[in-house]
């Protein structure tokens, strides 16, 4: 199967992202084809500075690198070395409706949070589809709030094999992660939107102190405590062994223990995930070298699929002939 997914950079990224996402995208490298991009022209939507636009693309590939996806089994690369995708973007656009994208809620969320409404926000759900169907992905695991944009790329990928009356591009399929949530330090979901992240790559130090700051009731101390009900729980729960999170549970449930123990096995745990990526991450940034080559052969493999499936694009909608495409 062919996986593909995309990761904005627009910012930190934090446990979110990677418990909802790239978690699962380094588990999927050692089943599947994939690929992996940082979906930068997305980004422009937001983030219009281009010292930090080329950060915050530096640092998802730093951040994935140092997470574990390896270069030998996934592709990782930029969406924006893959010009192509802007050129399906525009032929896709032709067989859209407009009534399609006026239904997209993210566009909504976006602007009703302040982002400025640009024809590139409101046409965002084209370009994903491209990414998506120039490569004739099969599975794109995504978080839910994405699942309308999958929705929206099967049924482009229908409007123009109806258009054109052939079967050029490919359904898609989402792959939802089990409904995973990640609670932020205030408890609603982990999202930048909210500053209530706890970063992947801070120090070890400012990572222990976000923890501490992780919202909890005020059940005192001595009294039996939920732990389906506590945020801090949910967040062990998605990162510690089986048995740590059952002896933790009976602690909460056994009362005479206080939430500041539990936020410190929390901290403990996130320690012993991120500690090691930590070092990797700080390896690859002495290794600048290292990371664009990772990123520029990963591109010249998916751009070289991308071509292929273009060519197949331009022929059927009448832009070269068939005789051009084997050329
Ligand atoms: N819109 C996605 C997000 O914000 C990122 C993305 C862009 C993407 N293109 C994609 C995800 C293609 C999956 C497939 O999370």
């Amino acid at each position: 199967m062919r996986v593909l997914s995309g990761i904005q950079s627009s910012g930190k990224l934090h446990l979110g992202n990677f418990l909802g996402a790239m978690k699962q995208h380094i588990e999927d490298q050692e089943v599947h084809e994939c690929f992996f991009f940082i979906a930068n022209y997305h980004s422009l939507t937001t983030v219009q500075d281009p010292e930090l636009l080329r950060a915050y693309t530096r640092d998802v590939a730093l951040d994935y690198l140092a997470l574990g996806l390896d270069p030998e089994k996934a592709k990782l690369f930029r969406q924006s070395d893959i010009p192509e995708v802007t050129e399906l973007t525009w032929i896709l656009s032709t067989v859209t409706g407009k009534g399609l994208l006026e239904r997209a809620t993210s566009y909504k969320d976006k602007t009703a949070k302040g982002i400025a409404p640009s024809m590139g926000l409101f046409c965002y759900p084209i370009l994903m589809a491209a990414d998506i169907l120039i490569y004739r992905s099969d599975l794109v695991p995504v978080g839910k709030d994405q699942v309308q944009h999958i929705e929206m790329a099967q049924d482009m990928a229908s409007y123009f094999n109806n258009t054109f009356g052939r079967e050029v591009l490919k359904r898609p399929e989402p792959k939802l992660n089990e409904a995973m949530i990640v609670p932020g330090v205030d408890g609603q979901k982990m999202s930048k939107s909210y500053g209530n992240t706890i970063d992947l790559f801070d120090s070890a130090k400012a990572t222990r102190k976000r923890i501490m700051s992780i919202k909890t009731d005020s059940t005192p101390v001595e009294a039996p405590k939920d732990p389906d009900n506590c945020n801090v729980f949910a967040l062990y729960r998605l990162l510690a062994e089986q048995d740590e999170v059952h002896a933790l549970a009976e602690r909460y449930r056994g009362g005479g223990m206080g939430y500041g123990d539990a936020k410190g096995l929390l901290a403990d745990v996130v320690e012993r995930v991120l500690g090691p990526a930590r070092e990797r991450r700080e390896k690859l940034e002495r290794d600048p070298d290292f990371v664009e080559d990772v990123l520029r052969s990963s591109a010249g493999k998916a751009r070289a699929v991308a071509q292929e499936v273009m060519a197949d694009v331009r022929e059927a909608c009448g832009l070269i002939t068939a005789k051009d495409v084997t050329r």
